[in-house]
């Protein structure tokens, strides 16, 4: 890995607002397909209070370098599209302010656990074929609306088993920050999990058993060591590792 002179935004006449104080955004650039190493490239970056990381990689790309691959839509936490590595650890970039990490230097690299397409972007297709497989979805008896249909209703406690865990929003964080992601690469992920139990504590659903023999393999439920990383890392609160030893709960016969 190499680290390339420094660019600052003065050396450039841009239209960007002054401010006061600055960081240097250290970015990883790679292209798997025509590089072997990656590189990381420093900007030195003005910023303010509510200055985001996404932010700041954007005036990168305004300004310095177009090819930076990034992927963002949202910018508010709702998508889960700006996942990466910042100073270490997996966050979103539209919800990281740069004066809460207090440092001044930032890095900017994809998330483990992923193949990198380009720069900060990684395949989401492993997460997306276990999520799948998981069968994400209400399974209904009744699935044909008819004249005789009736309204589901359920209690707020019926909605609180499950209301926590269908706020993912598929940004991979979780299983970014997984070790058995790590070490496994046919293990379903915290992220598959916590969205089969989503569904197998949601009363309308009539698919447990369906999915409970999906995750009862060994690459599946019984290769999660709790390391507990995944909860720690959620930016919406999810908890998978809470998930995982509540459905195991299912398979060991302590819950109906
Ligand atoms: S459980 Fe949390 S960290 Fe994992 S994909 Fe969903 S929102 Fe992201
Ligand atoms: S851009 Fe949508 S979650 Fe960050």
């Amino acid at each position: 890995m190499a680290a390339i002179a420094p660019q600052t935004l003065e050396e450039k006449p841009v239209a960007v607002e002054s401010q006061s104080k600055s960081i240097t955004l250290r970015i990883s650039k790679f292209n798997p397909k025509t590089e072997s190493n990656r590189n990381f490239v420093d900007f030195t970056i003005p910023y303010k209070k509510w200055t985001t990381v996404l932010d700041a990689i954007l005036v990168v790309k305004e300004n310095f370098d177009h090819s930076v691959g990034v992927r963002y839509s949202c910018r508010q936490s709702s998508c889960g599209s700006c996942g990466m590595k910042i100073n270490g650890k997996p966050a979103l970039a539209c919800y990281t302010k740069i004066s809460e990490l207090n440092s001044n230097t930032i890095t900017v690299e994809p998330m483990d656990n992923f193949p990198i397409i380009r720069d900060l972007v990684v395949s989401f297709e492993r997460m997306f074929s276990a999520h799948k497989k998981l069968k994400p979805y209400i399974i209904s008896e009744d699935s044909e609306i008819t004249k005789d249909t009736k309204e589901f209703l359920q209690t707020p406690e019926d909605v609180e088993k499950y209301l926590q865990f269908s706020n993912c929003i598929k940004c991979g964080l979780c299983n970014s920050a997984c070790p058995t992601m790590a070490t496994d690469s046919s293990f379903i992920g915290p992220q598959a999990l916590a969205q089969a139990y989503r569904y197998v504590a949601d009363n309308r659903d009539k698919g447990k058993n369906d999915r409970l023999k999906i995750i009862d393999d060994s690459h599946g439920i019984w290769r999660c060591h709790f390391a507990g990383s995944c909860s720690k890392v959620c930016p919406k609160g999810v908890d998978p590792a809470m998930a995982i030893q509540l459905l195991r709960g299912y398979l060991l016969g302590f819950r109906k």
